[in-house]
């Protein structure tokens, strides 16, 4: 199969790489010179575990190009998956389409033979009309079929995701479409991946759902977590004793400091919106949504707490800025809210991320960088773990008391057992376990 990938973000660069693993012909396109030139030199726009290796690797196998050019890759594409931003559009908080529908436009004229046109981005309901309907208007003699097929990776586990999904949601009512698809897919389905196929707007819909489900999920349990707190009850227990159910399961409830990055809050926020226009508002995620904004401040005034009322004059230290580890990705991270109710409570915030730090300073100038997580602890008056890296697991304890000005920790991921963390003398809050 040919396949051309519009958008070397995340979803297109991981798609592009995995898609030529299987031993397709891919072309990913990208509008910015800069990152085009920088992935044919072999820099990686994003940090992803695994995903410089796979790049480098089909790249050489021949499978793998990278070009500017969209027309051209276009036109001699099997399939075009249209991978670009869907960032909230400032103001109504909806899926601002821009970018998809001048990629339509711009792909409309070159389409050359049969091709499958596919969303891959996440897409309000009916964008695949609007796609094929400009398509259509552009060049009414297109051989053109546009489909849906959302995407379900995560960060930092996006490859793993790719190749091993728990299923392939491709929305197309037309056979010949479905064809393409589940060529295009097939090393996935051969390794028992479940293929859905369905109407288009049945697709869009999926991934949102999916999604809004998920934090649904997760702000249960972070509601759950402070109720926890209030009764002196244990939450990491509630999640077993309920994760354990079948119907339940028992991913998606571990505790935090809210969801972030750069899907679950547009994604809730863009389903708001079509369900109210809709005439049908989806309450449940409304509140989700809120409860969620909410949280992350919050989290400040827990900071606040522990340090006994007041963080005036006093230094926290912040471990983890990224919304989740293995990542450098700081969209809607809730290290940023975080870090904000704290300066305004008037403390001075020294931080430490593995590979979040070069946006945060761009982000949050006013805070202090740290080479590592001793360095950023030395001094402080609190250490508060924010993003659960595997590096945080396992510190040196004994070290960080010595080091800090008063041994306070605040773990916002419940990656230390409360008796550990006190037994070397540290005053610890955790979530959900302790009032
Ligand atoms: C999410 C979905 O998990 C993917 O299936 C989906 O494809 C993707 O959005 C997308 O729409 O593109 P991602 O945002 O990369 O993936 O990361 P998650 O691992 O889902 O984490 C999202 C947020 O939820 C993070 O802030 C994380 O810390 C938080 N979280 C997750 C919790 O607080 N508790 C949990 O139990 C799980």
């Amino acid at each position: 199969m040919r396949i051309t990938i519009v958008g070397s973000g995340y979803v297109g660069l991981v798609s592009g790489a995995c898609f030529a693993d299987f031993g397709h012909s891919v072309v990913c396109v990208d509008k910015d010179a800069d990152k085009i030139a920088a992935l044919k030199a072999g820099r990686m726009p994003i940090y992803e575990p695994g995903l410089d290796a796979l790049v480098a690797e089909n790249v050489r196998q021949e499978r793998l190009i990278f070009t500017t050019d969209l027309a051209a890759a276009a036109s001699d594409a099997d399939a075009v998956f249209i991978a670009v931003g869907t960032p909230s559009r400032r103001g109504d908080g909806f899926a601002d389409l821009s970018f998809v529908h001048a990629v339509a436009r711009e792909i409309a004229p070159a389409l050359r033979g049969y091709t499958v046109v596919c969303t891959k981005s996440t897409v309000p309901v009916g964008t695949g009309d609007e796609v094929e309907r400009i398509i259509r208007e552009v060049n009414p003699a297109a051989e053109v079929s546009v489909a849906s097929n959302p995407e379900f990776l995560r960060e930092g586990a996006a490859i793993a995701d790719f190749k091993r999904p728990d299923r392939i949601v491709v929305g197309t009512q037309d056979a010949r479409a479905e064809a393409v698809m589940r060529e295009v897919y097939r090393p996935l389905y051969l390794n028992q991946a479940p293929i859905l196929v369905t109407d288009r707007r049945t697709a869009e819909l999926t991934k949102y759902a999916a999604n809004a489900f998920l934090a649904a999920k997760i702000t249960f349990i972070n509601e759950v977590a402070d109720l926890c707190e209030a009764v002196g009850a244990d939450v990491q227990q509630v999640a077993r004793g309920i994760g354990l159910d079948k119907r339940i399961g028992p991913k998606f409830l571990h505790a935090g400091p809210g969801y972030g990055g750069s899907c679950f809050p547009k994604d809730t926020l863009a389903l708001v919106k079509t369900a109210q226009d809709a005439g049908t508002p989806l309450r449940l995620v409304e509140t989700v949504v809120a409860v969620n904004d909410q949280r992350k401040r919050a989290m400040a005034r827990k900071v606040i707490k522990a340090c006994g009322g007041s963080v005036r004059g006093k230094t926290v230290a912040l471990l983890g800025l990224t919304f989740k580890p293995d990542t450098d990705d700081m969209r809607d991270a809730p290290s940023l809210a975080i870090v904000a109710g704290l300066q305004d409570a008037g403390a001075r915030i020294v931080a430490y991320d593995p590979e979040g730090m070069a946006h945060a300073r761009t982000l949050m100038p006013e805070v202090t960088y740290a080479e590592d997580a001793y360095a950023c602890a030395e001094g402080a008056d609190a250490l508060v773990i924010v993003t659960e890296w595997n590096a945080f697991r396992a510190l040196d304890l004994g070290r960080l008391a010595r080091i800090m000005n008063a041994p306070v920790m605040v773990d916002l991921r419940n990656i230390y057992r409360s008796q550990d963390v006190r037994a070397k003398g540290f005053s610890y809050r955790g979530i959900g376990t302790d009032p």
